[in-house]
């Protein structure tokens, strides 16, 4: 059975930041307040022209570079995201088109802020199966959409950005080592954005009532968060037949600093073994794993042979964990020019749309 390694990464976040600064002229709220409850002092913030595709394009192609991977090498993109560009088609399509991802199945998974890990799981589980080679993982969001910017308990916490992962086959032992994914619906109203779906169609009274932003019960989700964490790691690590004293580095989802350091005292684990880095960007649902990774490797923390657990939690509820050992990239790669790919991309995707229009134009079909 051929191991799935994370052999590429890369994260792309919007240029405009919003500090807690600037949101205290827009709610009634401070920066002391905000640092003490969350530990975020700022976040960045998408511009108008920034989707989830093109954070995420960008993020994939920097995680394609570091694997030495071309986009047509790709068998399977999963895009994971809380804010997807549309209800369909899947922000996984836009991304393998953008791409020119050619040969690769593209389908969005939706599991909130738990997303990546839950992704990464079910690439990793095609690769483990022999029926994949290489899998492409993007966490990416622009939830600063679906934000109230009136509401204080919300707008203060999440930001914008992207991140991914490639992972491939290989016979060398290492990669992803075990997964637990949970989730429990009976919590689905704590945190969710209700209209806009089957139960609530969006009218004029979704909007004026503002259900198309995101609402949450901000104790419930401390709650749940503080009780799973940690719980979730422990169960990763038994399957991997670890132990926390194994393990160089947790990377957990960055949703608040409060919540991590009750997951360190739950692990036993001194908080210098966890990366943190949510004062910089807020949360940023899925993509805060992956953004969180590739800092810790870009300041030279995480490091080939390095044991690493991954953990998360979000709405659903759902809650997981994984365990890797860190490989970086394989040695077998191809050179890639990102940018020509890119390029390449626009013109296939134009090519097709012109076809599309000549076989209209012909068949009398609309285009
Ligand atoms: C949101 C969160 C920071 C609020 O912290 P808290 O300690 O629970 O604060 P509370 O909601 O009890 O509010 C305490 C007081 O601060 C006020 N408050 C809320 N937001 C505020 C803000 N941004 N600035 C200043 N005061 C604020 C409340 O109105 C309340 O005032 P009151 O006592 O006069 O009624 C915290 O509950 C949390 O982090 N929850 C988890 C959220 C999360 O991670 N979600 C994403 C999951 S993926």
């Amino acid at each position: 059975m051929p191991y799935a390694h994370i052999t590429g990464w890369g994260m792309s976040v919007p240029e405009p930041v919003l500090t807690n600064d600037d949101l205290s002229k827009m709610v009634d709220t401070n920066d002391e307040w905000i640092r003490a409850r969350t530990g975020i002092r700022e976040r960045h913030i998408a511009r108008d022209n920034e989707f989830p595709s093109t954070l995420g394009v960008n993020a994939a192609i920097k995680a394609l570079q570091v694997a030495n991977l071309r986009p047509t090498d790709l068998d399977l993109i999963i895009c994971t995201s809380s804010s997807p560009e549309y209800f369909f088609p899947a922000t996984a399509c836009l991304i393998q088109d953008q791409l020119g991802a050619s040969k690769a199945g593209a389908f969005d998974l939706l599991a909130a802020c738990t997303g990546f890990i839950f992704a990464m799981n079910m690439a990793a589980q095609s690769i483990r199966s022999g029926s994949i080679k290489n899998a492409l993982v993007v966490g990416t969001e622009t939830l600063s959409r679906f934000m109230n910017w009136k509401d204080r308990s919300t707008c203060i916490l999440f930001g914008d950005g992207a991140g991914a992962f490639v992972l491939q086959a290989s016979d060398q032992p290492g990669g992803i080592l075990s997964a637990v994914m949970h989730s429990d619906g009976s919590g689905a109203d704590s945190l969710s954005l209700p209209a806009g779906g089957a139960r609530l169609p969006a009218t004029e009274a979704t909007v004026h009532d503002g259900k198309h932003f995101v609402h949450m019960d901000g104790k419930e989700v401390y709650r749940f968060a503080t009780r799973v964490m940690g719980h979730a790691a422990h169960e990763a690590l038994d399957i991997a037949n670890l132990t926390t004293d194994d393990i160089q580095w947790i990377i957990p989802h960055q949703a608040n600093y409060r919540i991590i350091e009750s997951a360190a005292r739950y692990l036993k684990m001194p908080l210098d073994k966890f990366v943190i880095n949510v004062e910089r960007y807020g949360n940023t649902s899925t993509a805060s794993i992956p953004i969180a990774t590739v800092e810790a490797i870009e300041k030279g923390q995480l490091k080939a042979g390095d044991k690493v657990v991954f953990v998360g939690f979000g709405a659903g509820l759902t809650w997981g964990a994984l365990t890797a050992e860190w490989s970086g990239p394989l040695p077998a790669g191809r050179a890639v020019h990102p940018e020509q790919y890119r390029r390449l991309a626009r013109v296939r995707s134009l090519y097709r749309r012109i076809v599309r229009i000549i076989e209209g134009i012909i068949f009398g079909r609309e285009s």
